[in-house]
């Protein structure tokens, strides 16, 4: 009963609530996956359907997840597998909602293990280490750092200590609590990141016109032909579905939507806390962080120096060649010379880490609200409990990154998995608990109406949308990945442990919630 549920902790204030769902939000997606995908499918291209994906899903979930999280946060629940049940009673609720304890964990492992490269890079910035590296020095220098069997610029231990630090960070914070854990880290956080991020997109954009080799031929490069080529569509290649996959994808990752960690913000709402309003709000932060700042820093920065064919093959090239290897290698060729290089870079890897650490702690809080709710502990105990667990399994990250351990993750928690916990929710939510009392629950303490037509989209739209990607997705996607097309034989037995031990996380929560519900029944806790 939602009288009964134990007093929880509530954001302090308002801009303190905002910031922190900014900051969950805007994270290294921002900055280094949205500009590989928007380069690798063809910029402008791209562009269509992820404001498509915006528009009919981004949004509509974002204000669902908002709801179905204060809705059971009133009822004492911050995790999903409650969440669902308080809207649908039914006993398979609860374990549907173990996708929003599975994929927050597994994508906090492998986020904090790239999360610890970003601070790696700082250190190396202020201490000089890319400095003057050509590109097969910058190139070795990263190679070096995730192949630890080819320690030949770093030292063996340095990736792990960078590792440890990064979770014990992550964890020191989310120890503290909502108000003086998560919401203080979003309030300094923050404005340091749009801070840091404005001066390099001033900087990116007043680079000047630059002579590059293209097809053997010295053709004059500019900025500008960075952001021509983001905002010039081929509408021939908007056939392919790939295109699709990889927007939707990519707006499902920005926005934090799908993964049950923008809910477990929410429960820690009041009923007189406005939700439409801040939830727009925080999705507008995210894509202005996004399309104009990540838009016009990575993309302008590179296409100027190696043009839009250069950009490009070197997006397709590796994950994180783009933000590791190519961005350092502009800012040294900076007018201003080693100190200029010196500032840029720490700038860059610094904004990264801080955008990198506001969606990690945010990826902690459905696990750590589970336990500390369902089974008593303190939320120092589980702090400490989970941060030791991360530091564990992340350790297979260090060491398998390069047969492609992390892609495995990446892709089945990180994107896949996505669309199905958005799908659950909202047939669970829209449908299940009935459209008019979901628009009830999100309009209860709103400052805006929501206009109608979006009770329409959120209805109809959303869903089959998301059926029709899932659909296509499998299809085209995950069937070919799971069969490890395209994988070299060599890679097969580390991909399937990979596979393995993301099972055995998932069979271990289901597990835990099945325990957390029998304490519940020998407590006489009825679940609201
Ligand atoms: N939205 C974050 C980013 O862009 C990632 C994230 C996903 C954070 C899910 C929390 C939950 O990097």
């Amino acid at each position: 009963m939602s009288d009964s549920a134990p007093a929880r902790e509530a954001w302090g204030s308002r801009i303190g609530l905002i910031l922190a769902m900014a900051g969950n939000a805007v994270g290294l997606g921002n900055f280094l996956r949205f500009p590989r995908q928007a380069v690798e499918n063809g910029g402008g291209t791209f562009m269509i359907p992820y404001f498509i994906a915006f528009l009919l899903v981004g949004i509509p979930l974002m204000w669902i997840e908002w709801g179905v999280g204060r809705h059971g946060g009133l009822r004492g629940h911050g995790s999903m597998p409650g969440m669902l049940e308080s809207l649908w009673k039914h006993p398979v609720a609860k374990y549907l909602g173990v996708l929003g304890l599975f994929m927050p964990v597994v994508v906090l492992i492998y986020y904090c293990y790239i999360e610890s490269w970003t601070l790696a890079w700082t250190w190396a910035s202020m201490r000089g280490a890319t400095q003057g590296l050509d590109q097969q020095g910058m190139q070795a220098f990263f190679k070096s750092y995730v192949d630890l069997d080819n320690g030949t610029v770093h030292g063996f231990w340095t990736p792990f200590a960078f590792f440890f630090i990064t979770i014990a960070v992550n964890f020191y914070v989310v120890s503290k609590g909502i108000t003086a854990g998560i919401e203080r880290l979003a309030k300094i956080g923050m404005p340091i990141l749009f801070v840091f991020a404005a001066i390099l997109v001033v900087r990116v954009l007043t680079l000047g016109t630059h002579e590059v080799m293209i097809d053997g031929v010295l053709t004059q490069s500019s900025p500008l032909d960075g952001l021509n080529f983001m905002f010039t569509p081929d509408w021939q290649a908007l056939a392919n579905p790939k295109v699709w996959l990889a927007a939707t994808g990519q707006i499902f990752f920005t926005l934090s939507v799908g993964m049950g960690s923008l809910q477990a913000y929410a429960s820690y709402l009041t009923k007189k806390d406005d939700l439409a309003l801040s939830g727009i709000a925080t999705a507008a932060t995210n894509e202005a962080a996004e399309v104009v700042l990540g838009g016009s820093l990575a993309i302008p920065a590179i296409v100027a120096f190696f043009g839009v064919a250069g950009a490009t093959a070197i997006a397709k090239g590796g994950s994180f060649d783009l933000g590791f290897i190519a961005m350092p290698l502009v800012f040294n060729q900076l007018p201003g010379g080693a100190t200029m290089a010196t500032i840029a870079c720490m700038m860059w890897f610094g904004l990264l880490f801080v955008a990198g650490i506001t969606s990690s702690v945010a990826m902690a809080t459905p696990a750590l609200s589970f336990v500390e709710e369902n089974f008593g502990w303190t939320r120092k105990k589980t702090a400490t409990f989970l941060g030791g667990i991360a530091l564990l399994i992340g350790i297979l990250h260090l060491v398998y990154y390069t047969q492609g351990f992390l892609d495995e993750w990446d892709y089945w928690a990180g994107t896949f998995g996505l669309v199905i916990l958005a799908l659950v929710e909202t047939v669970v939510f829209v449908w299940i608990f009935g459209p008019d009392n979901m628009w009830r629950e999100i309009h209860e303490g709103a400052t805006i109406r929501i206009p109608r037509f979006f009770k329409f989209i959120m209805t109809f739209v959303t869903p089959v949308f998301l059926l029709v990607m899932m659909i296509w997705w499998t299809i085209q996607e995950a069937v070919p990945t799971l069969l490890m097309e395209n994988i070299p034989e060599a890679d097969h037995t580390i991909r399937w442990v990979s596979r393995g031990i993301m099972l055995a996380i998932l069979v271990f929560q289901i597990f835990l919630i099945k325990a957390a519900w029998r304490r519940r029944a020998l407590d006489g806790k009825e679940v609201a």
